[in-house]
């Protein structure tokens, strides 16, 4: 890693070296209450809007205007294999085969999908390894699969640690012999830490190994901005014998992603994040080539995943498309994805490589501004190895309330508060600046005195 001197440059002077600074005017930027452009710091949250999406949205407006349902084939860019045009840049940005990529539904219906086909539980092997304070929409996602397996909660069992299996039958209850210890792992950090440590993860894994059915972590962590050691975590859940999938909810458009050389059996995420569709954008899905042709994966199917030479002959069974589009169920939401086109186009031309690049260098930046401020109350919770995380910092600001949080709002920085007392703040290479970093240091410091 190239280490940079912060101590004694200027943010003006690393803005203005900065050759990926000229993407930050493709970019709508929200004036705060005084009428100003804020500090932007929630791209973690929400990114901002590409200046380019009106256009392509209103193309399709346009083409559905004065085409209607010809616009499917006549399009300029023909409705029925839309999604198409999104696969390759997405694929880019995970580190994907074009097969292994589809672009559809939203991030949590894909996990979902994609545990039909690839959670499958026996009597041996049946539990789910995930983050203890994970996203509540996986620990719900999981948590219903569990019991869409038969594995239930009896009222009062969470807080022993128990639950009850019932898996060969959903409706009656197991008798107390069938008792076993909880189907989901969930991983903690030690004592006094805020993150995983990759060992630990590794030794839960190897220890647990013939009992884990599937490893289901996000890529990065959304509240401590940690990002996952994925290339090892797999390799150890596959010698273990489990499936391993990630939610790259917070990685994908962050770090940069392999899946594919990574060997990961799958993972989903969506594009209002770091990738800027819009809110509730279209989401994306990646499984790995192996089981592209694998036909027999159960999975819950639909008419857009059928065998595209086959689909209009309205047939009645189901033959999947091979790879990741196999899994579609609809036909693809245009607008949503003219958004997401818009956004791509953009990352393409800057490079997840330089954004990378630049990532490192303005997140070291503020990591060392904060280090700068004098107040004992502050410490980034986010670990300090550039591999061990993304953009985001996580500020833990002992016995803050969300007074503080609303304090560096009123002074224009757009960012988030995470209870108890964590400030998320993601400066994004594709629109922020040095400026940006170094403004809401000041602020910082200025609202803790
Ligand atoms: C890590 C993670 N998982 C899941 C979700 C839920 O996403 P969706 O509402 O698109 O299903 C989010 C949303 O922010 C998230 O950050």
């Amino acid at each position: 890693m190239k280490s940079f001197d912060f101590k004694n440059a200027a943010p003006t002077e690393f803005d203005a070296n900065d050759e990926l600074g000229v993407f930050r005017n493709r970019f709508h930027f929200p004036k705060t209450v005084n009428g100003d452009e804020g500090i932007y710091l929630t791209g973690n949250s929400l990114g901002l809007q590409p200046k380019t999406v009106r256009a392509y949205i209103e193309q399709e407006l346009k083409d559905w205007e004065t085409l209607g349902v010809e616009g499917h084939l006549h399009a300029k860019n023909p409705w029925l294999p839309y999604h198409e045009l999104l696969t390759g840049q997405m694929a880019r940005i995970v580190g994907a085969q074009p097969v292994e990529t589809v672009v559809m539904n939203s991030l949590t219906t894909n996990l979902h999908l994609l545990m039909v086909s690839f959670y499958r539980p026996s009597d041996s092997r049946y539990k789910i390894v995930i983050e203890k304070g994970a996203f509540p929409s996986d620990q719900y996602a999981v948590e219903s699969q569990l019991k869409f397996h038969g594995y239930r909660s009896e009222p009062g069992a969470v807080a022993t640690g128990f639950r009850t299996l019932v898996n060969k039958n959903p409706v009656a209850l197991a008798p107390c012999s069938d008792r076993i210890t909880d189907p989901l792992i969930e991983l903690s950090p030690r004592e006094g830490e805020s993150t995983l440590r990759t060992d630990d993860i590794l030794e839960t894994i190897d220890r647990e190994g013939d009992s884990i059915a599937l490893i289901l972590l996000g890529g990065v962590n959304y509240y401590t901005g940690q990002a996952f050691d994925m290339k090892a975590i797999t390799a150890a859940g596959h010698k273990a014998g489990a499936i391993v999938g990630f939610d790259l909810a917070h990685a994908a458009g962050n770090i940069e992603l392999r899946m594919h050389d990574w060997s990961v059996d799958f993972a989903a995420w969506c594009s209002y994040k770091y990738l800027n569709a819009g809110p509730g954008a279209v989401g994306g899905v990646f499984v790995h080539e192996r089981h592209a042709n694998n036909l027999d994966l159960p999975r819950f199917a639909g008419w857009w995943g059928h065998d595209k030479e086959t689909r209009f002959q309205m047939g009645p069974n189901f033959k999947p498309i091979p790879g990741a589009e196999g899994w579609q169920l609809s036909n693809p939401p245009i607008l949503q994805m003219a958004a997401l086109r818009a956004s791509l186009e953009i990352f393409e031309e800057a490079g997840m490589k330089n954004l990378t690049e630049k990532s490192r260098k303005l997140t070291g930046y503020l990591e060392f501004l904060l280090g700068e401020i004098d107040d004992n109350r502050i410490s980034v919770i986010t670990p300090s190895g550039p591999n061990q995380r993304g953009c985001q910092l996580s500020i833990r600001v002992k016995g803050a309330n969300k007074t503080l949080y609303q304090q560096i709002s009123t002074h224009g920085v757009i960012a988030d508060w995470r209870e108890p007392d964590v400030i998320r703040v993601a400066p994004v290479p594709l629109y922020n600046s040095f400026a940006d970093v170094y403004g809401f240091s000041e602020i910082l410091k200025e609202c803790l005195r």
